[in-house]
């Protein structure tokens, strides 16, 4: 069987750098890897073809439609939370412009071969707006029908995305004689805050988990910028990828939902720290809240309701808090910075 040609943008992020490594290790995929700087030394060799270019240039995005037949594309390109309400014209090009190219980009390879292309998203829960914290507090695990009212720039874009996601899958040209419904099998991911042993993560909101574990792996001091008792649901990134490529590779039949909440686990701010603390000695941690930040971390939910996806793609974390910790983020790091 020939192998399939799967385009990734945003390839020198996180998730980029997760999921190149994984399909390269598993074979039988052509991966077309596109960022706005060039792609990594790390993943550059795992790629057929490096693309370096920008997702709102939709001439270079044509060009590359007539150079390849992709089979699927992971649109991984986006402005995280806190750089997007820095930048926020910027982050509403780049992450709803910039989806909208890659969606006509879709189309018009599912024309060129007829067929569907698969289009998978990564979303957030900051597309979740809690109104305060009594009621992130009551809300619990919380539905992807809930609190669907973002407060920052990014969820915003995320929320509209996953529509317009929604809409080219199902509406298209809905008054065409005949319309294309159906061409793009659409299928996206809420991400909670992500952790990764090898990378740390640029301009997000939920990044002070990760920076707390790479600080205190470096014996570097770390003042984290919200509070104690702050929590939101965190996982990490090897289940991030293991996700994606389970969700993509589900029978379209399967899924009820355009867009799934998956959650691993949720600890406070000072939970994370305690652990940090127990495997680092010298980690020193201190807590200095940040308003602004923290005030975007407050309004997303504690927990989400991951039902769906375990029942529809049988989703399930490999990694709790506590594997996380000491099978994967600890001895990685401990390694990545001796
Ligand atoms: N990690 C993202 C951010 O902090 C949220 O999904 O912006």
């Amino acid at each position: 069987m020939s192998a399939k040609t799967i385009l990734v943008t945003g390839a020198n992020g996180e998730i980029g750098h997760g999921l190149i490594d994984y399909l390269s290790e598993y074979g039988g995929f052509q991966i077309i890897a596109m960022d706005l700087v060039p792609i990594d030394e790390a993943v550059k060799s795992k790629c057929h073809r490096l693309v370096t270019g920008d997702i709102l240039d939709p001439h270079l995005l044509e060009t590359l439609s007539t150079e390849h037949n992709f089979d699927t594309i992971y649109h991984l390109a986006a402005l995280l939370s806190t750089r997007a309400e820095r930048q926020p014209t910027l982050a509403h090009r780049v992450n709803v412009d910039g989806t909208l190219n890659l969606l006509e980009i879709a189309i018009t390879q599912s024309r060129l071969q007829g067929k569907r292309i698969k289009f998978i998203y990564p979303s957030s829960i900051a597309v979740y707006g809690l109104p305060d914290l009594e009621t992130k507090k009551k809300a619990g695990k919380i539905k992807e029908n809930q609190y669907l009212s973002p407060r920052t720039m990014y969820g915003i874009n995320k929320l509209y995305s996953e529509q317009l996601g929604t809409y080219y899958a199902n509406y298209y040209r809905q008054l065409d004689a005949h319309p294309l419904n159906g061409q793009i099998d659409f299928r996206g991911i809420r991400f909670p805050g992500l952790i990764s042993a090898a990378t740390l993560p640029k301009g997000g909101t939920s990044d002070f988990a990760p920076e707390m574990l790479h600080m205190s792996a470096k014996n570097k001091n770390y003042e984290c910028f919200v509070r104690e008792d702050t929590r939101i649901p965190f996982m990490a990134m090897p289940d991030a990828i293991t996700a994606l490529l389970k969700l993509q590779a589900a029978p379209a039949e399967k899924l009820t939902h355009a867009v799934y909440n998956i959650s691993a686990f949720n600890p406070s701010a000072l939970e994370f720290s305690k652990i940090l603390k127990e495997a680092f000695n010298s980690a020193d941690i201190k807590f200095i809240s940040d308003y602004r930040r923290q005030a975007i971390i407050d309004s997303w939910p504690e927990d989400v309701d991951d039902t769906a996806a375990r029942s529809d793609w049988s989703w399930e974390p490999k990694y709790s808090l506590d594997k996380a910790f000491s099978e994967y983020l600890i001895p990685t790091v401990r390694k990545k910075y001796s």
